[in-house]
This record gives C-alpha cells, structure tokens and sequence, in this order.
C-alpha cells in the first residue's frame, strides 16, 4: 500500500488562559495518539496546532490586568507550549495566530470573498461603551428582557423566555466591562452567506459520514443546525485586537476571530514549511487531493469546523484556480469533567496541565486519560481512578512483566536473548497472540477508538504476565532449561511489540524500553513478530513506574477547593408572571406593641406610600416591640386581610428563621422610599 499522506490538526487554544486536563482529553491527546500511531505505521503526516491569539475575552484579561493583548497572549503561549511539550505533545509545529503569515493569510481568504462579490455590506445598530471606548460584543451587554422580565438578558435574545428582539428594545442595558449604561450605535459589518453553502455543506457531511464513518454526536449537532437553516454571520467585528479589515475604509474593523482562527490552521502549515526552507511545502498537504485531512476538536468546537471552516474552503476553491481540502473527518470528543463537576479555575476546582506534571509523569497522566476519553459522552478524572491506573495497571500489570522478564533473563540468560527452539503449545499461541495485537490496535485507532485500543494495549501486557506464569521459568530453569529460554525469548519479544503498541500512549515509557532493549521500533506491522534476534545483549532494566501512596493522592482531593453541588430548583416552578402576582413593597415600622394573651405575636402600625396599615407579625420571641420602630421592612401588601388572635392583619411581613432559630425580620436601609415595590 501507498504511503498515506495525512493532515492532523488540533484546535488551537485560546492563549488567554492554562490548558487544562480537560483539554487535554478533548483535542490533544487522541490526536497525538493518531499521529504517533501513524508515524510508527510509516504514513507522511504532519500534526499542526498553536494558540488561537485573537478575540474580545483577551482584549478584557489584558484590561483588567492593565497590560496589554500582547503581553496576554505572549504569557499563555509560552506556558501552553511548555505544557504540551512536558505532556509529551508531538506537534510537528506550534504556531500563533498573532504571526504576520497568518495575518496575510486570513486578509487573502477575506479579500477573496470580497472579489468574487460574496461578502454583503449591512449596517446595524449596536451597543456601544462609551467609558471602554468599544463596540460590546452580545455577551458583554446584559439587561432585562422586554418580554418576560428576566434581569439577565442578552442584548437581542433572551435565554429565559428564549424571545428574540431589537437591541433598543432590551430595558436597563448594561455593559458587563464597567457596569455602564451603553448607547446604540450604527456601525457596518460585512457578512458571510453560509446559507448559501447549506446545500453542499449537507451533501459533504452525508458524503463524509457515510464514507468515513463520523461519530453520532458530531452528526447529531450538524444535523440540528441544518434543521434551523444556516444564515447569513457577521465576518468582521469593531475591535482593535485581530486581524484588520484589508480595506482602507475599514478603520477599528478586525476579521471576527472565528473566521480567522480556523485558517490558522494553514498559516502553522506555512509556517512550518517557511522554516524548512520549501515555502510551498504547505500545498502538498492542503491542496493535495490524495491528503486525508482530520480535525480533532472538542464538542464546543463542532459547528465551525463541520460548518464554518469547510463553507469557507469551498466558497475560496470557488473563486480560486488552487483548491483547499475539507476535512475528512472531525472527529469531536465530549467533556472531562473533574471529579464529579466541572472544571473551575476561579473555584479551585481542578488542577493545571503544568502542576500536574511537576508532581507525576506524563505517562501515568496519558495512560489515565486514555483509558477513559469522552469519546461518546462526557467523563470524569478521579484521583482514586488515577492512583488505581498507575498502580494496579501501569506498575502491576506492565511495569511488573517487564521488570521480572528482564531480571530473569539478566540473572539466567547472562542479560542476552535466548535462543528459543521446539515451541511447546503454550509458546506458539503466545506468539500467535503477539502477532494478533499491533492489528488488532491500530484498526482501533484509525476508527478513532482510542479508549478501546488503550484496553487492548493492556491486555497485551495481561497476556504476557499470564503466558509468564503459566510457563513458570522458575521451574523450567532447574527442569528443562531449553523450556525456560523459550519462555524468556518469548518474553522479550512481548515486550518489544508492547513497546511499540504502546509508544502512542506512553511515549516516555517506550523510549526507556526500546533502550533497555537496546533496540530501535520497527515499522507498525513487523512489530508483531520475533524482531530481537537469539544473543542479542540486553541493557540494564529501570523502575518504569512508582506506585502512588494513599497520602499524594489524599493531600490533592484535600486541596481542592470546595464547590457548591448545583442548585436544584424545588418544583412546581412558577411563571414570572405567578411571581409578579405577589406585591411586595417596603414599609417603615411607626408603632409595635404585644398582643395580650399570645406569646408569639406583636400588633405593628406600618407606613407605604399609600398610607398607613396594621400587620400581624409572630416575632414577639424575637423582638422587643420597641426594637422594630423606625425600621424599614418588606411586606406582602396585597394578601387578603385575615384575623389573627382577633386582630385583623392587612399584610404578612416577610421574615426569616436565623442561625440560632430566632426570628429575623428582613430589613432594607433607609436610602429606599417607602412603599417602594420589590421587584
Ligand atoms: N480557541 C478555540 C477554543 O479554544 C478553538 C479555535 S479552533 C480554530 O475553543 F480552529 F478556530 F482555531
Ligand atoms: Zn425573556
């Protein structure tokens, strides 16, 4: 077979932030695990990322720290790149979006569509800070929705009562970035037809699934936006920070940051063909037809590059002689979530990629987050479930066959391989077994079964320790020692084929073994076979992995921060209008006084705008009457009046139970009118 000429990406993090585990098991790891695979197997691949360096929440960081974008993205790029380089990330190039290449490349992309007349010019009215000086983006404006009153509405849609409407119709609008009231302003932006391209864009993912098979939930998610209609998507934001509108009349005016970022992806490419000195390099890889191009993402990532990025590849091979490759496939994972919760860095709840590693090696971490990747529906990290995998199957299960092997061969065999000859039943279904794996694996990977091929991989390593005990060389080295060199080869041949299986998961491990193998991999499908040949002299064996004690894993759960469970809603839930039903309104306390013959209830004379009421209120235990005059407190001033003790009440006085189970009654300053209505 032809060698495969393969394009891996991974999507390019923010650099406004430290990666997490999360990331880790979302876009990271199984693709470097597809490239390593493939490497091994020989396929001409090349594995491209870097930091996604543009957008509004960077522009924030950088103002709320009072230093600019640049010194943001230039801290993040630099602890992300060191991050992924000790988790033993293999990108052939770490590129960032900021680069002058990227730059020119995503204005071309622009410029292109401009040309061929497709970009429409509209002008709209926006919200505009007048203190931050800059157009708010949705998310930055927050009001009350016109329709159901929800205070944290978005500025033209509301998730509450999911209404859409006119920004100028949004009440009490406020800017997220100082708290200000902001201005509807007009401003122009150029917008990309995706509508157009829905058509097509049905047909290559029908195409696509069809033929490489893409996973339900990514298909699941294109499928609903093809239900809402695709529609027209503003292609240019007012921002300082990005790539600038190539036009002159476009000052203040950068490429919204998703339209850019996706081509990043081409610009590392560029980049690091540049730096290889075959500037054009870049072409064999994305304007190659014969290039499989697969994309790993997390599963908030999907639409632009199921949708988005190859409506943007077809709408340039439209209008251009040379013509871009879409993905093949975008295979998208689910969340890792952290012990029961999500990720919360303001909560303390999780732990950095880079604090993880400067207390336990890359592999255990690789190793953990294999075996268990979201890859169907979203997972969790445990601590226990990381102590368990690095003990009782890194250290017992393959640490353990490797090191009695070696020590065996090291004590019986001089340290060299031993001629094996006359396999017994036991050693030819052993080798039959070895032969079976690097297969078996590397069909799992290229269906993007990870998980599954990380449990095969073990299992090979079970199957070596079994083949061990069933043998029992310990006996056979008194009995019959050609019997014992049969068991011992066969031994070190596992272990050379679980170096090799197990390279894409564990690359620090299978370095040091091909090391005390003294012996280099092969191509994926020899790996199989009986490649250590008889005296081959064998190097001194290394502890691969330390257990974890009960306390190194006690001291990081006692170290998480403590997080509220989510709060669940106690039904029946009332509508906002069932809320706005009850009329609650502040009140002044002008008279108290006891009720004769009840312990619990005081007789008050309170004061609304509209005059002057009695209320019954049972916090005699609590107060004495004399305490409460002049106090502002909220009543219910629309409950039907009732008799208490004889005493009519005209109002419930709102109150509530504290710690030591006295009765408080809630109270509101005096910068309030009275009789104002709680809303
Ligand atoms: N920066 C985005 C995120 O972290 C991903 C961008 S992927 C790209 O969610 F293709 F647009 F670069
Ligand atoms: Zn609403």
């Amino acid at each position: 077979m032809a060698t495969e000429k393969i394009l891996v990406t991974s999507a390019l993090p923010y650099a406004n932030g430290h990666i997490h585990l999360g990331h880790l098991s979302g876009a990271y790891l199984p693709a470097d695990i597809f490239v390593r695979y493939h490497r091994l197997k020989g396929s001409n691949i090349l594995y491209v990322c870097g930091s996604d360096e543009h957008g509004v929440p960077i522009t924030i960081t950088a103002d709320k720290e009072g230093v600019t974008p640049k010194d943001i993205i230039d801290r993040y790029h630099e602890a992300n790149k060191n991050a992924y380089e000790k988790f033993g990330m293999s990108f052939d190039v770490y590129s960032r979006t900021s680069l002058p290449v990227h730059h020119k490349t995503a204005q071309t992309f622009f410029k292109s569509y401009l040309e061929q007349g497709l970009l429409v010019e509209k002008k709209s009215m926006q919200f505009y800070d007048e203190k931050a000086k800059m157009f708010l983006p949705d998310r930055y404006v927050e009001g009350t929705c016109p329709n159901c009153g929800f205070e944290e509405a978005r500025s033209d849609e509301c998730e509450n009562c999911n209404a859409l409407y006119d920004p100028k119709e949004l009440i009490n609008p406020k800017s997220k970035i100082t708290g200000e009231k902001p201005v509807l302003k007009e401003t122009s932006h150029w917008y990309f037809p995706l509508g157009k391209f829905q058509k097509r864009l049905e047909e290559y993912i029908k195409t696509g699934s069809e033929k490489y098979n893409w996973k339900d939930n990514v298909l699941q998610y294109c499928n609903g936006w093809f239900k809402d209609g695709l529609t027209d998507r503003a292609y240019t934001r007012d921002l300082d920070w990005g790539v600038k509108v190539p036009l002159d009349n476009a000052e203040g005016k950068v490429l919204y940051v998703w339209f850019e970022a996706v081509l990043g992806y081409i610009s590392a490419t560029k980049e690091y063909f540049e730096k290889q000195g075959n500037a054009d390099g870049w072409k064999d890889f994305w304007q190659d037809q014969s290039t499989r191009y697969i994309a790993f993402i997390g599963k908030d990532n999907i639409v632009f590059h199921t949708i988005i990025f190859p409506a943007m590849l077809m709408a340039w091979n439209d209008g251009n002689d040379d013509k871009y490759l879409v993905p093949e496939n975008v295979p998208a994972n689910e969340f890792l979530n952290f012990e029961g919760k999500k990720f919360s860095k303001s909560r303390g709840w999780g732990i950095d990629v880079k604090e993880f590693l400067d207390l336990f090696p890359a592999d255990t971490l690789r190793y953990t987050l294999a075996s268990n990747l979201p890859e169907n529906k979203d997972t969790d990290f445990y601590w226990k479930e990381f102590q368990a995998k690095t003990n009782s199957e890194l250290a017992d299960i393959l640490g353990n066959f490797i090191n009695r092997t070696f020590i065996f061969a090291g004590k019986h065999f001089n340290g060299k391989v031993p001629e094996a000859k006359d396999h017994a039943e036991i050693d030819k279904e052993m080798l039959e077994t070895i032969a079976s794996y690097p297969g078996k694996i590397g069909a799992l990977i290229e269906r993007y079964k990870i998980k599954d091929a990380v449990f095969e991989m073990m299992n090979l390593a079970r199957a070596g320790n079994k083949y061990f005990n069933d043998s029992e060389p310990w006996v056979s080295v008194k009995s019959d020692k050609q019997k014992c060199a049969n068991t011992v080869n066969i031994c070190l041949q596992t272990i050379y084929t679980l170096a090799e299986v197990f390279e894409p998961v564990l690359p620090g491990t299978s370095k040091k073994v091909f090391s005390m193998l003294d012996a280099a991999p092969t191509a994926w499908d020899d790996c199989g076979k009986t490649n250590l040949p008889t005296g081959h002299g064998l190097n001194k064996p290394e502890i691969l992995f330390t257990k974890i004690e009960d306390e190194q894993i006690d001291e990081q759960i006692n170290r998480l921060g403590v997080v509220e469970a989510e709060e669940k809603y106690d039904e029946p839930l009332i509508t906002f209008e069932d809320f706005s039903k009850v009329d609650l309104r502040t009140a002044a306390v002008l008279e108290a006084e006891k009720i004769k013959k009840s312990k619990k209830l005081l007789k008050l004379k309170v004061k609304t705008a509209g005059g002057v009421r009695q209320v019954i209120a049972g916090i005699a235990e609590s107060y004495k009457p004399e305490e409460l005059i002049g106090k502002q407190v909220i009543i219910a001033a629309n409950l039907k009046p009732a008799k208490l003790m004889g005493e009519e009440s005209q109002g419930m006085l709102l109150a509530v139970d504290d710690k030591d189970g006295k009765v408080q009654v809630v109270e509101i300053g005096d910068n309030v009118n009275h009789g104002t209505k709680i809303r």
